[in-house]
Parts: C-alpha cells; structure tokens; sequence
C-alpha cells in the first residue's frame, strides 16, 4: 500500500491505495468521479483524460502513486459554482455530444490545449484531437466547438 495526498477538483485528499492501483481507478472506483470513462486502458482512446498540473494525461497509464503532490482536475471540476465552463457551453451549442462516451476526455483535453494556446488553429486542434477517439460525430462539430469555445473565452468567459 502507499499513501497519497493530492488535491481533485479543489479538494484535499489524502488516500491509502494499492502500489498497482491506476489513477483511473483511484478516480473512478475510490472516489466515484465516473465522468472520466475507461475506453481501451490502454492509453488509444482517451476516454480517460484528465488533467494533471495543467497537463492533459491518460490516467489509464498512469499509477495512482503518481497523482501523490499533483493538482487534479476531471470533468466534474471544469464547471464554475455559476455556469458552465466555455468549452462545456461551445460543446452543448454545437452540437459536439452524441452518445457522449468520449465527451469528458475531449473536454479535458481541449481545456488543457486552450490554457496553453488560447486561439488554437486547425493544426493544433486535430494534434490535440489525435488522442481523442470518438465514433460518432465525424470531428466536424467537435472543430467547430472548439473554435467557439476559444471565441467565448476569449470574451472573458474565464470558467474552467
Ligand atoms: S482508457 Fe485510457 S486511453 Fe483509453
Ligand atoms: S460522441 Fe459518441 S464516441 Fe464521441
């Protein structure tokens, strides 16, 4: 067993778990966050995106021992207390959810690509996309709410 103490959508935790132990799992089975989805475990789908210092990082691949000191944010702790944030709203409007399986990783990697590069352009969107599967929607609509949500919060929309 090892010990862990990480901060998760704000909040301090302090955890015993298994040295074998995913943070996937730790997330998913130890603290019942099951917005991150588990798709292939083994790092090709990135249904299990989250984000770690700012990074967005496939937390099937990664052992809970490693979210020990790191600041963690998942699906659940992109909203603010008052509203959505920008890419969950662009999303929504654009119609970038079908089944919605892929929706929590793509989210989180398209908040991790716009705090790095604020305006992305069509190269750096489909880079960020290339770890990011999704069977329904053909991309187009994902594109295109990831322009928007670049062009709300580059209007001061800051949630997220
Ligand atoms: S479940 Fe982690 S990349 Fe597919
Ligand atoms: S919306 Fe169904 S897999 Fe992407």
């Amino acid at each position: 067993m090892v010990n862990i103490k990480f901060k998760i959508n704000g909040q301090k935790k302090a955890l015993n778990i298994h040295d074998d132990m995913t943070a996937l799992a730790v997330i998913r089975s130890l603290l019942k966050l099951t917005g991150t989805k588990e798709g292939c475990g083994i790092g090709e789908c990135g249904a299990c995106t989250i984000n770690v210092d700012g990074k967005a990082v496939n937390s099937c691949l990664m052992l809970g021992a490693q979210l020990d000191g790191t600041t963690v944010v998942t699906v659940e702790g992109l909203a603010a207390k008052d509203g959505l944030a920008p890419v969950q709203k662009a999303f929504i409007e654009n119609h970038g959810v079908q089944c919605g399986f892929c929706t929590p990783g793509i989210l989180m990697s398209v908040n991790a690509l716009l705090q790095e590069i604020p305006d992305p352009g069509h190269e750096e969107i489909s880079k960020t996309l290339a770890g990011n599967l999704c069977r329904c929607t053909g991309y187009s609509q994902i594109f295109t709410s990831v322009k928007e949500a670049a062009r709300l919060a580059g209007q001061g929309d800051q949630h997220g």
